[in-house]
């Protein structure tokens, strides 16, 4: 759902007219407005730390990178008329120092720019030669459009604006312009010759500005309501708990879910053969509606059939477990020696090569792969250098396992965490491996990658994880509890499946807001469930245990934090 951004627009137009208005003033007299070039200068610089401020504030730092490289190239051009180059150049850094400041003061989301282009570039259909052919093209066209448009701008009293993209600034502009409009419309843009043109006079018309092109493209973006209050509807109510008495129903159980503002985890327990995956379904079919992405981890492969799911697998969609993640080198060096090791169960001298190894790998490369860390190892192997007091044998022992994670697929395509934040469906087919350490490692990296992204673009995201048990076990280090921990301020929400409460992570079920038991027939499981449900009454406790192991087919038990009735639904 692409989502209107008239904001962006307006304050584009805005920047844009400001530009054009600043050029007309600081120009030499062809402009209609005559004041002093130092009174002139202060308003300019006035100006500029100003919008950089407001721009701060409102948050895009989109906007703000490309109006600043735009003043620079106004500044340089419209001073090469009037003053020596060092008058200029201290014009440039002092307005440059100014605007930086208003936007360290109003701004704290420059992490965003990174992210966007990232998300723009990765697209499969981005090319280098369709963004130099559109680049080009669109410069072209604006050249003739200006041409034809100098012929009545003569009749014009403010040559100014007419004559602009025909100088040469104007022109590297068009460039750019037409380059950015490339790389963010992509193929469509190229193989739509209206489109090519209506691109033109929109380069043409932003003038110098970059970003009213940007803005208007963005209008494309799509985007997700992360704080809107919606609803999902669990079943049918038969009978609820309350004040230790059973009371009948009636009506639909429909919990809320209000994605960054409030904990929306829900946690599905019961049998084999009761009905928890069925439940999952539901839950995607209504979250589909509210425009939510979801991620399944589908451990048996029984997503597939999800209208308009995107599938990927390990083997088709590797990821890289190298990946950094934006952290600290040694810590993400110690976290991914941990995965390896605990997946694989290496020994602890393993583990503490493993992660010299690794650390490095990144002290001398950015992005590093697997490939890399083999080839590392060999060149210890291979030469005399020692890696600290390290055996050689140990070294020669981890390369089997760096091997057993490189990608095989040559036709693979690489996860992309924005994709997922993206598309409306992606179901992570895990049927296809038959190794269990491949898969936790795997799964490990694709929820860390994604919480890592999501924490940059603040989307939502629901993530179904079945079988959570075999992830996230008791006393061992996942990123599961984290997520039921930290996820609610990036707008994530969790929907565990599991047959076997008593393994999983205490932490999934004390920061989860639903939790919803289906009939447990094994007894110590449902005694421990029992107790999350009652806390400390011990005649609640008694009927839910006994409920627990009695409920009918496809009934459940729903506890929901806050509420003081516990609810059999019929799902
Ligand atoms: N509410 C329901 N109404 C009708 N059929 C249902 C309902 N819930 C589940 N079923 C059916 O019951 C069968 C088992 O359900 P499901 O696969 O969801 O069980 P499960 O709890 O996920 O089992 P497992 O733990 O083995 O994965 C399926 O064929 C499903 O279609
Ligand atoms: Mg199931």
């Amino acid at each position: 759902m692409a989502k209107t951004t008239s904001t962006d627009i307006a304050y584009a137009a805005i920047l844009t007219a400001v530009n054009i208005i600043l050029l007309a003033v600081v120009l030499p007299p062809t402009g209609t407005i005559q004041i002093t070039f130092l009174s002139n200068t202060l308003v300019f610089l006035f100006l500029v730390a100003f919008i950089g401020y407001g721009l701060g504030k409102i948050g895009d730092g989109t906007l703000i990178l490309a109006e600043t490289i735009s003043l620079v190239f106004i500044m340089v051009h419209a001073g090469g008329y009037l003053l020596t180059w060092t008058f200029i150049r201290d014009q440039v850094l002092f307005s440059l120092l100014i605007f930086a400041v208003g936007i360290a003061v109003g701004s704290s989301f420059f992490k965003n720019i990174h992210l966007d282009l990232k998300l723009r570039l990765s697209r499969e259909h981005i090319d280098h030669r369709t963004v130099l052919v559109g680049g080009i093209g669109i410069a072209g066209f604006t050249l003739l459009l200006t041409y034809l448009v100098s012929m009545i701008g003569e009749l014009s009293t403010n040559p100014l604006i007419y004559a602009l993209p025909a100088t040469r600034y104007g022109l590297l502009f068009s460039l750019l312009n037409g380059t950015i409009l490339t790389i963010l419309l992509g193929d469509e843009l190229i193989s739509k010759p209206l489109l090519t043109i209506l691109g033109s006079v929109l380069v043409y018309l932003s003038g110098l500005s970059v970003p009213l092109v940007i803005a208007v493209v963005r209008l494309r973006r799509p985007e997700y309501v992360i704080s809107k209050r919606q609803e999902i509807t669990l079943g049918t109510i038969i009978r609820k708990l309350k004040n230790s008495r059973w009371i009948k129903g009636r009506g639909k159980l429909s919990i809320g879910i209000e994605l960054g503002k409030e904990n929306n985890h829900v946690v599905v327990v019961g049998a084999s053969g009761t009905g928890k995956s069925y439940l999952c379904k539901k839950i995607i079919s209504q979250l589909r509606r509210y425009d939510i992405p979801v991620l399944v981890i589908d451990v048996h492969g029984e997503y597939g059939s999800i209208e308009e799911a995107n599938i990927i697998t390990p083997i088709g969609n590797p990821i890289n477990i190298l990946d950094d993640m934006g952290k600290m080198p040694e810590v993400r060096a110690r976290e991914v020696a941990d995965l390896i090791s605990t997946a694989f169960r290496l020994g602890n001298v393993q583990r503490l090569a493993l992660m010299q190894l690794i650390s490095e790998l990144y002290m001398r490369k950015t992005n590093p792969t697997l490939d890399d860390l083999e080839e590392l190892i060999e060149e210890y192997l291979t030469s005399s250098k020692e890696l600290g007091s390290f055996d050689k044998e140990v070294l020669k022992s981890l390369l089997p396992y760096v091997r057993s994670l490189r990608p095989k697929n040559k036709l693979a395509r690489w996860v992309l965490p924005e994709e997922i934040l993206g598309n409306k469906v992606t179901v992570v087919d895990l049927s296809v491996v038959n190794d269990m350490s491949l898969i936790k490692i795997y799964v490990e990296t694709l929820l860390e990658s994604v919480f890592h992204t999501a924490q940059l673009m603040r989307r939502g995201l629901f993530i179904v994880i079945e079988e959570v048990h075999r992830f996230s076990s008791k006393g061992k280090k996942s990123i599961i509890p984290r997520l039921f921990m930290e996820g609610r301020k990036f707008g994530i929400a969790v929907v565990a499946v599991t047959q076997d409460p008593l393994s999983v992570e205490p932490a999934v079920f004390t920061n989860t807001k639903v939790i919803i038991s289906y009939v447990i027939p094994e007894a110590s499981s449902s005694s421990y469930m029992a107790r999350i449900f009652s806390g400390n009454d011990l005649v609640k406790y008694k009927k839910l245990r006994e409920v627990l192991t009695s409920l009918k087919q496809f009934e459940a038990l729903v506890w929901i934090r806050g509420d003081e009735n516990v609810y059999v639904v019929k799902t």
